[in-house]
C-alpha cells in the first residue's frame, strides 16, 4: 500500500515550527485529502465549541492557521492565538481580516512553554477559558503548561486540550506496530517522530496516568473523549476510505463511542476538559 510505504519512509527531523512554517500554505488541503483528520477535526470542533460555549475572551494554544479560533471568532469570542510556527500565524491574521475578525483575534508568536510571557501583558486570572488542539504533544514534556494555563484562567474557567496518546486501540486493532513501527512502537514507549509533510518532528504520547497527574493540582477533570476512539490513525486513512459507504456509520459510531470506557481513553489523541480550580488544595 502506497500510504504504508510513505508512512515508513524515513524523513528529516527539525523542529516542529520549521516543519509548520513549511506546511501552512498547504495546511487545509489535509482536511480535504485525509478522511480521519478530517473527522477527528470536525469531531475537536464540535468539543471545543461545547467546551467554550459560554466563556467570552478565550486563549488558544497551538492555533496553527487558525481553524478553530477562526470559527469561535465568528461566534462573537475574543481569542488570543498562539503558535510557534510564524508562518501559520501570518496565514491565520490574512485569514482573519479577508472574514473581518481581525478585530476579535490577536496573535503571540510563542510555544506552549512560553505561556509566561501572557501572564505579564494580560495579567493572572485574564481569560475565560482556553483550548490546545493537537499541539501540547510536540513540546518535550507537559512541564509548566498546567501551571501556566491556571495562571492565565479566572477559576472555574475551562480548558480543552487534545493530546497524543500512549495507548491506540485502533492503531493496535489494525496491527499498525507491526505495519509502521516507527509509529506504532513509537507511541508505546511514549517517543514518537510524526510526519509532517516532508519533513518530521518528534513528539510525546502520554499516558492517562501522566497527564492526569500533570493537571491535578490546578485543574479537576470534567470529561474525556477518544480522538477517534475507533477510526484508524491518520496514516492509515486508506482503511477508512477502503470502507466505502460504511465510512459514515463508522465515523457515526467512534461519535457514540469516544466518551465512553474505555474507548474514551484509546483514541489516537485523547480530549481532555479541565476546569481551573479555586485554589490550590
Ligand atoms: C496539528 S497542528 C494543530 C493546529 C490547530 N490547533 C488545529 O487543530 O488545526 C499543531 C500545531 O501545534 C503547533 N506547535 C508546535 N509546537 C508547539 C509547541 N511547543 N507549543 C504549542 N504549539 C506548538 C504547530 O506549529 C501547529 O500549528
Amino acid at each position: 500500500m502506497a500510504n504504508l510505504r510513505a508512512a515508513n519512509r524515513p524523513k528529516e527531523i527539525v523542529d516542529a515550527a520549521d516543519a509548520y512554517d513549511a506546511l501552512a500554505p498547504r495546511y487545509e488541503n489535509l482536511l480535504s485529502d485525509n478522511p480521519v483528520i478530517a473527522h477527528s477535526a470536525r469531531v475537536s470542533l464540535e468539543l471545543v465549541s461545547r467546551a467554550m460555549a459560554d466563556a467570552e475572551f478565550l486563549l488558544e494554544i497551538g492555533s496553527g492557521i487558525g481553524r478553530e479560533t477562526l470559527e469561535l471568532a465568528a461566534r462573537g469570542k475574543r481569542i488570543v492565538a498562539c503558535d510557534p510556527s510564524q508562518e501559520s500565524l501570518r496565514l491565520l491574521q490574512d485569514r482573519a481580516a479577508r472574514q473581518g475578525l481581525n478585530n476579535r483575534i490577536e496573535t503571540r508568536a510563542i510555544p506552549a512553554s512560553g505561556l509566561r510571557e501572557l501572564v505579564d501583558e494580560f495579567g493572572a486570572h485574564a481569560f475565560d477559558g482556553s483550548f490546545s488542539s493537537f499541539a501540547l504533544s510536540y513540546e518535550p514534556s507537559l512541564g509548566t503548561v498546567p501551571e501556566d494555563v491556571w495562571t492565565l484562567l479566572r477559576p472555574g474557567a475551562p480548558f480543552f486540550c487534545s493530546i497524543f496518546n500512549r495507548l491506540c486501540f485502533a492503531e493496535l486493532a489494525t496491527g499498525a506496530p507491526f505495519l509502521v513501527p516507527r509509529r506504532g512502537f513509537g507511541r508505546l514507549v511514549g517517543k514518537v517522530s510524526l510526519s509532517i509533510d516532508q519533513l518530521a518532528v518528534r513528539a510525546r504520547a502520554y499516558t492517562t496516568r501522566e497527564v492526569l497527574d500533570a493537571f491535578r493540582r490546578r485543574f479537576t477533570l470534567a470529561g474525556v473523549w477518544g480522538m477517534p476512539a475507533i477510526v484508524p490513525p491518520h496514516y492509515l486513512h486508506r482503511l477508512l476510505t477502503a470502507s466505502g459507504g460504511l465510512r459514515t456509520a463508522w465515523e457515526g459510531l467512534d461519535r457514540r463511542l469516544n466518551s465512553r470506557w474505555p474507548f474514551s481513553l484509546l483514541g489516537s489523541h485523547t480530549g481532555w476538559l479541565f476546569v481551573s480550580r479555586l485554589q490550590i488544595d
